[in-house]
């Protein structure tokens, strides 16, 4: 036991008083012998790569390469996605694929090319795979994306792997071998994405691990790794963007160095990136394109985002320790007399039966049911926290469910496997078996009735305290994993997504009219299938107000559109003024939710003062009038891709100084918001794409690209129009109106609107606007021709 692990020991005891922190003593030492007896120790491996290539069988959007050592199959899917697997790893459903692979490019063959290497050419990338095992993908023009070295693996030659010598097959349940795979990447490159990292979104040179991690206390950025990492790598430089998808879920490593360029003198040095994984396939996919593109090809693979419902992008409050029925009322009425929306109020652990998940702690709580109905009529909802680890409580109606149906991990002696949280010694369910999900679905069915209508699911790294070593569950832990059979080494990381599916699955059978809303803290590639996420536990504090907008940038990049943090942070009593930029900024997140820790103070918007109370009631209100815009921006997601909140570099990636801008976004195409990070802010400068912008709030134009000075007094945060954009808003009559923004002289503009269809499964009409200057006046039109339909504001005038 170190100092951190004596740290961590007060925090578990802390947590969960004496008595459970024993236990969780316990439970820590079983897993270190659990893991010593069942995990193969490293014992000798012989390093391999694949020598020289042999020969090649071309096959439908590609072929497979024959090397000394190893094979690898390249195939260029219909909507231009390239597989690479190495040791016979073909492109096949997974966790993070969404169901059948896309069909193989007809037209895309496999060809010999100089020096003995091959190529596959086809419409959108050039593969060229080099005769010891280098692959470049490159743009059809030839310039080069990503050029990946030859892999290096490690077999074992003692038990499982020992036969890895040729074309080994896909790695089952023993892991199979480590390796490693180097790339290079343009001088000019940027990276993001990794999932959530709290110091992005541009990744700097260093190290990310791929292991969802609580991180045990609140986080800053620099903390690494957290809940919801991804081995997904978004890669822009100015030959082009790229995102590379490895389909693996071992824990890995990823080692990244932005690289220098020689100032024309020729001597640039290439971007690199290491990925180091602990077992499981070399498979990957790389995406070329416009970052829209893709995104687009990403959600075609992966799924499409879960839609929330309408009153999902409201704002939403929540606590740790409401104290009862009473209070949640008394803050509701809080919201309603003060004149400022509220969508939904959240339930944390606090309302559960001793923390016990899928129960209601009756005395504080008399009739759930009856204050649920109560705050429905008045257009709010409640949103009940979900944590996958059941008490081991015999007797417990759950528990004993679960155990009946064998539902939950073992250990590999078929013991149940347990670990402690909140409601103490507890077990935990294992998503990667169908059956097991189905069970945990239809939970939700109790939850449903205490009048819930929204989900948050917690704890799903899985976290287990524990006072030294690894706070989940031992890496030994065996999982049915769709019934190939595994153990936690390769399930971890999937947990949190298999647990979205069961919830999501579940709800869509108990409510088949209405679209589940969930978010979840862990999660893996695909999760936007199933829902959003948020934050986690991110520390009060500035450097946390940073780290919030990077979670949303990044993990927006991997496919998960719908995201926000704890506004006010979690872990401490926020200053007025950082609780109020980190609302202004929050109010335009897609999750729009206040919350704390027990011990952090309240998050009310009049906790305050009065300075505080009326301009975040400016923000909220603000929010409000956008709904129609965040309901079409989530639309647009589920149809395209694009998330609702996109790096200022999104339409114009080779513009370097956009893409080393970290302190501001777009939402949508019509938004540039620059939220205020620091204190004693009033005004900031601003980076802007090419075109004209309005300051909203003056009416002001700039014209960009370029960077341009802009108030930010504390009554709100700088936002920006896009010349021509056209965006629906809420109008004083709650009917929705279209806000056009003037054209720059000469130029038009554009905008789409999804009108709210209903909480169910109501397909989207997707409505195009034009709008474009004619006789000295701003004339907007649909684009089919047909009648407005909806009342006109056009702004931007004053700005000239
Ligand atoms: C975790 C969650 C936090 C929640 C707390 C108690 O720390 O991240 O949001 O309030 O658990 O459930």
């Amino acid at each position: 036991m170190d100092g951190r692990d004596l740290v961590r020991s007060v925090r578990v005891v802390r947590a969960v008083g004496p008595v459970q922190g024993l236990r969780s003593v316990r439970a820590a030492w079983r897993a270190r012998r659990a893991d010593a007896r069942a995990l193969p120790r490293r014992g000798a491996e012989r390093a391999r790569v694949p020598g020289p290539a042999r020969g090649a069988e071309p096959q439908p959007g590609g072929g497979v390469i024959h090397f000394a050592r190893s094979s690898l199959r390249v195939r260029v899917a219909s909507g231009g996605a390239v597989f690479c697997g190495w040791d016979g790893a073909a492109p096949e459903p997974s966790y993070a694929l969404a169901g059948a692979c896309p069909e193989p490019d007809a037209r895309a063959v496999l060809e010999p090319d100089t020096e003995g290497g091959w190529r596959v050419v086809s419409e959108r990338v050039l593969v060229v795979v080099s005769r010891h095992g280098a692959v470049e993908v490159r743009t059809p023009g030839g310039a080069v994306l990503r050029r990946e070295l030859p892999p290096r693996w490690w077999d074992r030659t003692d038990g499982p792997g020992a036969e890895a010598g040729g074309d080994a097959g896909r790695p089952e349940g023993g892991g199979g071998s480590r390796w490693v795979q180097r790339s290079e990447v343009a001088a000019d490159a940027r990276f993001f994405g990794l999932g959530g990292r709290a110091h992005g979104p541009r990744l700097r040179d260093g190290a990310y691990r791929l292991w969802n991690t609580d991180p045990g206390g609140a986080f800053v950025p620099g903390d690494d790794p957290l809940s919801l990492t991804m081995p997904v790598q978004l890669v822009v430089a100015d030959a082009g963007t790229h995102l590379v998808f490895h389909d693996n879920s071992w824990d890995g490593r990823v080692l990244l160095r932005e690289g220098t360029e020689g100032a024309g003198s020729g001597h640039d040095r290439p971007g690199a990136c290491e990925l180091r994984m602990d077992g499981g396939p070399l498979r990957y996919w790389v995406l070329a394109g416009t970052p829209a593109r893709v995104l687009q090809v990403w959600t075609a693979l992966t799924g499409a985002p879960a839609l929330p419902p309408q009153w999902a992008l409201g704002h939403q409050h929540a606590r740790w320790g409401f104290g009862g029925q009473e209070e949640v009322r008394r803050v509701v009425s809080g919201y309603q007399e003060r004149g400022l929306p509220l969508s939904a109020v959240h339930l944390d652990i606090d309302h559960y039966d001793r923390h016990r998940v899928f129960t209601v702690d009756r005395e504080r709580y008399p009739d759930l049911p009856g204050l649920a109905r109560e705050l429905r009529a008045e257009g709010v909802r409640l949103v009940s926290i979900v944590d996958p680890a059941v008490q081991a409580a015999p007797g417990d109606p759950v528990y004993e469910g679960g155990a009946a149906a064998d539902a939950f991990v073992r250990d590999d002696r078929g013991r149940e496997v347990r670990g402690v949280v909140w409601a103490g010694e507890s077990v935990y369910p294992d998503f990667t078996e169908a059956r097991v999900r189905k069970w945990w679905g239809g939970l939700y069915g109790e939850r449903l009735a205490q009048g819930f209508s929204g989900f948050w699911h917690d704890m799903n790294e899985p976290v287990s305290f524990a006072p030294f070593g690894a706070q989940t569950l031992p890496r030994s832990a065996r999982h049915a994993l769709e019934g190939r059979g595994g153990d936690h080494r390769e399930a971890h990381n999937v947990y949190g997504l298999a647990m979205a599916r069961a919830g999501f699955e579940g709800l869509c059978e108990l409510r088949p009219g209405e679209r589940p809303f969930l978010f979840s803290r862990s999660g893996w590639a695909g999760m936007q299938r199933y829902g959003g996420t948020w934050s986690g536990d991110v520390a009060t504090g500035w450097p946390g107000l940073r780290a919030s907008l990077s979670l949303v940038l990044g993990l927006g990049l991997c496919g998960v559109p719908y995201g926000g943090p704890d506004v006010g942070g979690f872990s401490a009593v926020p200053s007025g003024e950082l609780y109020l930029r980190w609302f202004q900024l929050g109010a335009y997140l897609p999750l729009f939710r206040t919350h704390s820790a027990l011990w952090a103070g309240r998050r009310e918007p009049w906790e305050f003062g009065a300075e505080v109370l009326e301009h975040a009631r400016a923000a909220l209100r603000e929010r409000q009038r956008l709904l129609p815009y965040f309901g079409t921006l989530g639309q647009l997601a589920r149809l395209t891709g694009a998330p609702y909140v996109r790096p200022v570099w999104w339409s114009a990636p080779r513009d370097r100084a956009l893409r080393d801008c970290e302190d501001a976004f777009l939402l949508g195409d019509a938004l540039l918001v620059a939220p205020a990070l620091a204190a004693g802010v009033t005004r900031r400068p601003v980076r802007l794409p090419r075109g004209r912008w309005y300051d909203t709030a003056t009416g002001r134009a700039y014209d960009g690209p370029g960077q341009v000075w802009v108030e930010a007094p504390l009554s709100r945060i700088p936002v920006l129009a896009r010349a021509g954009a056209v965006l629906p808003v809420a109008g004083e009559d709650g009917g929705t109106e279209l806000e056009v923004w003037a054209p720059a002289a000469g130029r038009g503009g554009s905008g789409l609107v999804v009108p709210d269809a209903g909480d169910g499964w109501q397909r989207p009409t997707v409505e195009r606007f034009t709008t474009r200057w004619a006789d000295g006046r701003v004339v907007v039109e649909r684009r089919d021709g047909s009648a407005l339909g909806y009342p006109v504001r056009v702004r931007g005038l004053e700005g000239g």
